[in-house]
């Protein structure tokens, strides 16, 4: 932050707030201008009264911005805010989910070092582990999510990160983060949580034992399904690695998109207690029906980890998914027949969204590790948006007569 900026003032009168109150005010900044809302700075850079001023700022000798790929008052907010609601020390913004992935693997690895990953993880997570860390002599194995012997078993001296969604993408697994921790710890390895589907509003991964959180914002931060963007937040000290390769290689987040995910956040905590109500009955409902074989959401009785859900999530997400009579051709019949719910791969977005995982978020996996992953040919994902739940279940009524 340049030095005519009040800055901090704001977040040191945030001590001991509640959530709902740091998902609006962490991370603003009053400038002289003193201006209301949060303040977007659309600048690729910073200009200086002297060249003097110039050395001092690029030095590090006086704190400031330089240059947006470094840093930009926008993002920065942005950024204080997700550290705020993740109980994390510090975080940084990101192009993409994926870059947020990407960053934390280039900054904390090296050739020879090995990842363990849960299996049942987003289809473009296994690809850039298996197909581009691979290649750069990074070590990758897979392990069962819930399975916590198998993670202690699995772990060698060379394994530098445990990575795991929580909940899962697409089915809804989870694992027991603390114990998770304390096993990648124990060990002197990285918990590393992709926490897209929970949101910091039904879970702080941090606050559990985890090292790092990464965020697809693209989701429920952004929550209306506008624009692209990543984030990962941790403790300093893994943290200024992750920075540092930011701002060297240049995955990082616009100012437009970062003010985007500001106004996101404002409502996050509402929209995700308005998804989860919605879900929870689409869900329920789902059960009771002819031509569904098996629901998986952890907001259900059935589910093998609802009383880990419970213990370790505020809540229990707006991802539905469940497996249809008929193979591929029941799913896609269901699918066509909706006529309300959008047919797209998205999630987090304020409008309900349906999708066949097999052959569009996990396709490009190899059908053993579409098996694997425990991804069925029958297997359609929803994501719970804001409509009157009603409607969604009248539409998805429309799938049932179709299969
Ligand atoms: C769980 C999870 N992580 C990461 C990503 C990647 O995010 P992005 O599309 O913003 O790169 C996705 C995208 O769907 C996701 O579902």
């Amino acid at each position: 932050m340049s030095q005519d900026w009040d800055a901090g003032r704001l977040d040191s009168d945030l001590e001991g707030v509640a959530f709902d109150t740091l998902a609006v005010r962490a991370g603003q900044h009053r400038t002289p201008e003193g201006e209301h809302g949060d303040a977007m700075f659309l600048t690729s850079s910073y200009v200086f009264r002297t060249a003097g001023d110039a050395a001092a700022r690029f030095s590090g000798e006086v704190a400031g911005n330089v240059y947006s790929r470094y840093t930009n008052p926008t993002v920065r907010a942005f950024e204080e805010r997700i550290a705020a609601l993740e109980g994390a020390e510090q975080a940084v913004a990101t192009a993409t989910g994926m870059a947020a992935i990407l960053s934390v693997v280039m900054s904390l690895c090296s050739a020879g070092d090995h990842i363990l990953v849960s299996r049942s993880v987003f289809g473009s997570t296994i690809s850039l582990f298996e197909k581009y860390f691979k290649r750069f002599g990074v070590e990758v194995d897979y392990v069962p999510l819930a399975e916590l012997a198998g993670w202690d078993s699995a772990i060698k001296p060379n394994t530098k990160l445990l990575f795991v969604e929580s909940p899962s993408n697409p089915l809804a697994e989870l694992v027991d983060i603390s114990a998770l921790a304390e096993i990648a710890h124990a060990k002197g390895a990285l918990l590393v949580v992709d926490n897209c589907f929970c949101t910091p509003a039904l879970q702080q991964p941090v606050k559990l034992g985890a090292d790092i959180v990464v965020h697809s914002a693209t989701k429920f931060i952004d929550g209306q399904g506008r624009c692209m963007g990543g984030v990962v937040a941790g403790r300093n000290e893994q943290m200024k690695e992750v920075v540092g390769f930011l701002r060297t290689a240049g995955p990082t987040l616009s100012p437009f998109n970062a003010w985007i995910f500001l106004k996101g956040l404002e409502t996050l905590n509402l929209r995700m207690r308005a998804h989860c109500a919605s879900a929870q009955a689409l869900a329920e409902w789902l059960e009771q029906q002819d031509g569904v074989e098996k629901v998986h959401y952890a907001g259900l009785k059935s589910h093998p980890q609802h009383a880990l859900a419970q213990r370790q999530q505020r809540g229990f997400g707006a991802v539905v998914s469940f497996e249809v009579k008929g193979g591929k051709e029941g799913a896609w019949r269901f699918i066509d027949a909706t006529r309300l719910i959008s047919i797209t791969a998205n999630l987090g977005d304020s409008k309900t969204t349906i999708t066949h995982p097999g052959t569009t978020s996990h396709g490009r996996l190899a059908p053993q590790e579409r098996e694997a992953a425990g991804i069925r040919d029958s297997l359609i994902r929803i994501a719970v948006g804001l409509e009157d739940v009603v409607d969604l279940q009248a539409d998805l009524a429309r799938g049932l007569a179709a299969l």
